[in-house]
């Protein structure tokens, strides 16, 4: 709203018959033009919000930690997967599109020492970098010092190929 001087004079003569001084009448003008730049920025258009899918928004559902993983993938969200030797990590689980463009899901914990392991692109297999172990895509140790193979999990596309479900 703009402030005309007429409204200006309105506001003073209304301020000096409350009999404020002319300092306190100085402070309500002041006030007055910061109210006034305050509200030409609310105007203004709102921010680019850096988190367009609140609520989490990795288009997952389900349980991904634990002993009871269960949990689908929106591929629409997480296209990545759609590309052949791309992976992710969702909760405890590395769900990747291999190389032979098929899908697996492995624990992501090395059975070292419980470190995340990595899906290799390159060899189309899984390592871990810490101590270097390596994991054939089935979760059979291939190099030590890893004990035991990797838990798997079962992962089916959906018909429209649109959502993973991943099911121990
Ligand atoms: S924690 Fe993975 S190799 Fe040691």
């Amino acid at each position: 709203m703009e402030t005309t001087t007429q409204d200006k004079m309105k506001r003073g003569q209304f301020l000096r018959s409350l009999g404020l001084s002319t300092s306190t009448l100085m402070a309500f003008y002041c006030l007055g033009t910061t109210m006034t730049a305050c509200g030409s920025k609310d105007d203004d258009p709102d921010p680019v919000d850096p988190n367009p899918n609140p609520g989490g928004g990795t288009g997952v559902t389900g349980t991904t930690t634990g002993g009871s993983i269960n949990f689908t993938v929106d591929l629409t969200i997480n296209s990545s997967l759609k590309t052949a030797g791309e992976y992710k990590i969702f909760g405890d689980v590395l769900v990747a599109f291999t190389t032979n463009s098929t899908y697996v899901a492995l624990t992501k914990i090395c059975t070292h020492e419980g470190n995340p392991v990595q899906y290799r692109k390159s060899s189309n297999d899984i390592m871990c970098p810490t101590h270097g172990s390596e994991y054939s895509i089935t979760g059979t140790v291939t190099q030590g010092p890893a004990p035991a193979p990797l838990k798997t999990y079962t992962v089916t596309l959906s018909a429209d190929g649109k959502t993973l479900t991943v099911k121990a």
